[in-house]
């Protein structure tokens, strides 16, 4: 099922830079900051004073991500003043399940808080789709839903000692884990195929059978965040879990389309930081609290926590079947389950 109509047209934006707060004395990891919309993200959270983390494989890359940053300008319509963040990167492989524990354990050294963090770091019908992570998955099973978990694993203690500590905020302490409108595209009825993770035996071929792949990493991150949720909500002043679709954008995240699909679709993209303000408004904005944005949905209840922001920076609706999986058959304690089967040698 293609995107929705409101994921693809999207309104102007009505939560921007000029809204956002301060985010001073605030840890930000930011996995894949080193291009597209990690970038911007990384850039609008440095530009508000907070102290951001981004990832990369290579220092080189990092670096090419870094100095531009703190050379740059914060964007005209930012209201409070700049000049007090700090940017720096930790080393990650997100295709090596093995060294995921070391790059956490860098992080941990480092730090001694985690306000927020977002899974942003991703790919998308990789130009070999026969390519396999270093554990043998398919790279869009490997990179966008196992290593981001057992990351995760390692940083969640932290997380929940942040949620804790006198000065953070309610519901401040934040995982985003981002998602796209193409998790619309994972199979039926729950959007995993639980007897073929890596749908192998998938009956769909070539093009069809990778859209199917991302869709469902993706839709593994929709039901991520609403089990994070689940299990930790009443954690601390509380814990906020959201997954988001971030918009249709320039990055490179496309450049294994078929060229045609870029010819009809590509004036359909907006700048990559459009999709910073939809992972920024998942991420800082401040929820109303009074309202019960914090909660937990059901039972006829406001709560949004565990649920799916569209662009950008609006609240969304999950595919149908993947979210009455997560209500009515716990499909997100199930992939919970396996998942941490699957990474268990890692942990
Ligand atoms: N662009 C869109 O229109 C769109 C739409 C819907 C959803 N999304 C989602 O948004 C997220 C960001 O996408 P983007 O468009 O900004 O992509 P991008 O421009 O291609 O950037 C991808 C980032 O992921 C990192 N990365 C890739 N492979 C990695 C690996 N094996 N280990 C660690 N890091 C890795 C890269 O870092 P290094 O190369 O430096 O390691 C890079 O910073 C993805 O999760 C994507 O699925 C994007």
């Amino acid at each position: 099922m293609a995107a929705t109509w409101t994921e693809m047209f999207p309104p102007s934006p009505t939560w921007t830079e000029a809204d956002m707060k301060d985010q001073y004395g605030r840890v930000f990891l930011v996995t894949g900051g080193t291009a597209g919309i990690g970038y911007e993200t990384a850039k609008m959270i440095y530009h508000l004073n907070g102290t951001i983390y981004i990832t990369s494989r290579s220092e080189s890359s990092a670096s090419k991500a870094t100095e531009p940053i703190k050379s740059s300008s914060p964007h005209p319509s930012q209201t409070i003043p700049s000049g007090r963040g700090t940017i720096s990167y930790v080393q990650l492989n997100l295709s090596d399940l093995s060294t995921i524990k070391g790059s956490a354990e860098e992080f941990l050294r480092r730090e001694k808080r985690l306000d927020v963090i977002i899974h942003n770091a991703g790919v998308m019908l990789p130009a070999d789709p026969e390519e396999k992570t270093e554990q043998g998955y398919h790279l869009q099973l490997g990179i966008n839903v196992l290593a981001p978990f057992l990351l995760q694993h390692f940083l969640t203690p932290l997380l929940l000692s942040t949620a804790s500590l006198p000065d953070t905020r309610s519901f401040s302490t934040r995982v985003i884990w981002v998602s796209s409108s193409g998790h619309r595209a994972s199979p039926v009825p729950d959007g995993v195929s639980w007897d073929d993770l890596d749908l192998l035996q998938a009956s769909k071929t070539g093009l069809k059978k990778e859209v199917e792949r991302y869709g469902q990493s993706k839709a593994m991150g929709v039901m991520l965040a609403y089990e994070f949720a689940r299990r930790y909500h009443e954690h601390g002043k509380g814990i906020l879990s959201f997954s988001l679709h971030p918009g249709a954008l320039k990055t490179g995240l496309q450049d294994n389309l078929p060229r045609w699909f870029n010819a009809i679709f590509g004036w359909l993209r907006h700048d990559a930081r459009m999709g910073a303000l939809t992972e920024c408004w998942a991420g800082i904005r401040e929820v109303n609290v009074e309202s019960g944005e914090g909660g937990m949905p059901g039972d006829g209840k406001v709560g949004k926590n565990g649920g799916y922001v569209v662009p950008w920076g609006r609240w969304g609706d999950g595919h149908e079947s993947v979210m009455k999986g997560l209500m009515e058959r716990r499909t997100g304690e199930r992939l919970w389950g396996v998942l941490e089967k699957m990474v268990g040698d890692y942990m």
